[in-house]
């Protein structure tokens, strides 16, 4: 979906004027005394909320800004799913009220009536466990099984193409397939930079396993070097970026030769060794949306990244899925991971691993507990594995009753529809990208730095993800922990940090492996409060908020109003009634932590 403002010169965005004064200044009234600075200067971690400082969210009014923002719209049903949006939030989230949820890919919210239709749905059946021919055990077998149906179907494909493996998570399914992939010592596992540490960790068991691995920036899978870029050189010399996809689109034309005469077939006819190719469709740091092509050209590649061999594709689609369309019936990659709960909220603890056919058969399973085996022999290694697949995979007793509860989460993202979610999640990602880059300080300098593509303004690159740091009017960064923590203390969930995706951020933050090294070691989370060094300069993370399919305009307004109330011309500093700073801190070597908002000393210039 291409934005259609960019071609519009009466379309510029133009800030928002129509806000309500009195309750802003009824949050500047609102603040507490600054605390003092403890240890060194920088502040315990916040624990917890004080009613007095919060910002009355109910009070709050967009009703101009809403009209000015639905009147960019290019149909009416763009935005909330005509109308069933404000019923939804009003009548079917009481949890949500006062409370200003954008961390939709930590994890999605659910609706009160799939909480109803869960105890429902469990007050009436008995459920058993499975493996049994009782009648309970028997209802669950079905009731999962129409499920997995569910879910392929969901996904576009069938459960004669994939197989659904239920894990407790996307993490549990990368795991999964870290133990079970035929690593040899001849094995490479290549992922791009911005994959998840879900992800890297697989590198661990290639390596075990005496393999070795590569990561790749985007324009390297492109094949596009970018002036003044260094290819990666996976540890060898004659890597040339330009020939990957080459060597794969040659390859893929040659397997379509193959293919049309009865030859090539992956699966009957394996090229070992075999190896890994990963990427996300979507990665959490700042909601990029990468080359969903990329899964046929690697697949039928021979020579990825100077590496011959079997080469099959993992997508993790975790931060993908809960918005957008994944069509496997398009692109078939091997494995794909997800987690439901970033889908509908409840249930957590639930995610799958699906294979495609091909794959499953190289898989090799090396634990293996109850429910996943005909019979094993006590004094003899021997051990027959069920033949189904998902049986087979799935050790021990399954999460049945949350397998049985993904349904309420379905008919909700039935009702709402996925295309419609992702319209709708992208006219509000694209307005507030927008209103962001409109608010700058009175000296002219931005008041945020936004990481990713939005300004292509094209929603099959950019998912519903803001990463952004917050500058002061001298364009030095104010901490990112400092903002989440105002923020958490005026009901706003987002989040701060690297978000366990350490090769995104630190390449959006332009940090050398010497300065993570340096920094990085001494931290406790990738998130604490040691959040900017070198004088404010060098941000060690970013905030990221994030919408879903139940985000509402005032949600994202409420955002931009509190950025503008706080943080412009040092907003958030003069609200405090409190100086702003740097301070020494021996932490970084002769460097600065800059501590900012309430904690410290020296004047805003
Ligand atoms: C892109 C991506 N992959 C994998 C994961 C891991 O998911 P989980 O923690 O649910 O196992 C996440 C979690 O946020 C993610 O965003």
């Amino acid at each position: 979906m291409k934005s259609r403002r960019r071609d519009d010169g009466e379309r510029r965005p133009r800030a928002t004027t129509c806000l309500v004064s009195l309750p802003l200044l009824l949050i500047v009234l609102h603040l507490p005394a600054p605390t003092a600075a403890v240890d060194g200067g920088i502040s315990p971690p916040f624990t917890t909320l004080d009613a007095a400082t919060l910002w009355d969210l109910s009070q709050l009014d967009f009703t101009a800004a809403r009209q000015e923002f639905l009147a960019l719209q290019p149909d009416p049903d763009v935005y909330g799913y005509d109308g069933l949006l404000d019923k939804i939030r009003d009548e079917d989230t009481p949890h949500m009220k006062n409370q200003v949820y954008l961390d939709w890919t930590g994890s999605a919210v659910y609706r009160a009536s799939m909480v109803d239709a869960v105890a429902e749905d469990l007050k009436k059946n008995l459920y058993g466990n499975t493996h049994s021919i009782n009648p309970s055990s028997m209802l669950t077998e079905k009731k999962v099984d129409e499920v997995r149906e569910r879910i392929v179907d969901f996904f576009n494909t069938t459960l004669s193409e994939y197989s659904v493996i239920f894990t407790s998570g996307a993490t549990a399914a990368l795991h999964l397939l870290s133990e079970t992939f035929p690593w040899s010592n001849r094995s490479r596992f290549t992922y791009l930079e911005q994959s998840h540490n879900s992800v890297l960790g697989i590198r661990e068991l290639c390596l075990h396993n005496g393999g070795d691995f590569c990561a790749l920036r985007e324009w390297e899978v492109n094949g596009e070097r970018p002036e003044s870029s260094q290819c990666n050189s996976c540890g060898r010399t004659e890597l040339n970026a330009p020939s990957y996809i080459a060597a794969a689109a040659t390859a893929a034309a040659a397997a379509a030769a193959a293919s049309s005469s009865g030859e090539g077939d992956k699966a009957s006819s394996p090229r070992e060794p075999y190896h890994l190719f990963a990427f996300p469709a979507q990665d959490n740091f700042a909601g990029i949306k990468y080359n969903l092509s990329w899964i046929d050209y690697i697949q039928k590649a021979d020579n990825v990244c100077g590496k011959r061999g079997d080469w099959r594709v993992l997508l993790d689609a975790a931060a993908f899925v809960p918005s957008s369309r994944l069509d496997l019936g398009k692109f078939s990659p091997d494995f794909v991971t997800l987690s439901f709960y970033k889908l509908f909220g409840i249930p957590t603890g639930l995610g799958c691993l699906l294979v495609h056919k091909r794959s499953i058969d190289i898989l090799r399973k090396v634990y293996w507990g109850g429910g996943s085996v005909v019979v094993a022999m006590t004094q003899q290694p021997i051990t027959v594995f069920k033949g189904n697949p998902c049986a087979k995979y799935e050790d021990g007793t399954l999460n049945f009753l949350s397998i049985i509860n993904l349904n309420a989460g379905f008919d909700s993202f039935d009702e709402l529809g996925i295309d419609r979610i992702t319209r709708h999640v992208w006219a509000l990602t694209q307005w507030t990208y927008e209103q962001l880059m409109l608010l700058k300080h009175s000296n002219g300098h931005p008041v945020v730095r936004v990481y990713g593509k939005h300004g292509q303004g094209d929603s099959s690159v950019q998912g519903g993800v803001i990463s952004f740091n917050v500058l002061r009017p001298d364009g030095r960064y104010v901490g990112y922990h400092q903002v989440q923590k105002l923020a958490a203390k005026n009901r706003f969930h987002v989040r701060s940090g690297c978000q366990c995706n350490p090769g995104a951020c630190f390449d959006y933050l332009g940090l050398s492996y010497e300065q993570v090294s340096t920094f990085f070691l001494n931290k406790e989370s990738c998130g604490d409060e040691k959040d900017v060094v070198n004088g404010g300069t060098l941000p060690l993370g970013a905030i990221r908020i994030s919408f879903g399919s139940l985000t509402t305009f005032e949600d994202v307004q409420a955002w931009i109003e509190f950025l503008k109330t706080f943080y412009v011309d040092s907003g958030e500093m003069a609200a405090w009634g409190v100086e702003v700073g740097v301070q020494e801190n021996s932490f970084n070597g002769g460097g600065h932590w800059a501590i900012f908002g309430d904690q410290t000393g020296a004047r805003v210039a």
